[in-house]
């Protein structure tokens, strides 16, 4: 099977209420587990960082209907590779509150390049974030 995992920043329609990124959660997670979709997406207030794990056609389809939402602006690629293993393969859609990332984030987007070495540290931070004990709050 051929597995991809894809890694974007973009930046947030402000304002975004409370209940319109929950909503856009919990219809990610009901939509991805019909996909077999998997991964993880942060919030830092302003920009949304996210990874999307799956089978390839999935996860472009996915991102051709994420980059054409209007709730957030110019979706930035920062990585797309192939894997052997997903990292948030546990859930559907994990929900990471970012804002101890948002300078990362900021400077990724600001930046404007793909770099998947940028993309390794915000999704090891994402992941280190799901872990019990982290500083980080999260929900599953
Ligand atoms: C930041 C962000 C992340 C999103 N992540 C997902 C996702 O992981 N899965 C998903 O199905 N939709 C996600 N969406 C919603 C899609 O952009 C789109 O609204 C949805 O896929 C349309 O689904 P439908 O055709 O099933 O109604 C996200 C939207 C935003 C703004």
């Amino acid at each position: 099977m051929d597995l991809i995992s894809l890694t974007y920043v973009s930046a947030a329609r402000l304002p975004l209420s409370a209940q319109e990124l929950q909503h856009i959660h919990a219809h990610s997670q009901r939509s991805n587990r019909q996909r077999d979709i998997t991964g993880a997406l942060g919030f830092t207030g302003r920009y949304f960082v996210q990874c999307i794990e799956g089978r390839r056609g999935e996860v472009e389809a996915l991102i051709r209907r994420i980059e054409s939402d209007a709730r957030h602006s110019r979706v930035l690629l920062l990585d797309s590779e192939t894997v052997t293993n997903r990292r948030f393969g546990e859930w559907s859609m994990a929900y990471v509150d970012s804002l101890a990332l948002d300078e990362e984030v900021a400077c990724a987007y600001r930046a404007g390049i793909p770099s998947k070495q940028v993309a390794q540290v915000l999704l090891q931070k994402m992941a280190a974030a799901l872990r019990p004990g982290e500083s980080l709050h999260s929900l599953r």
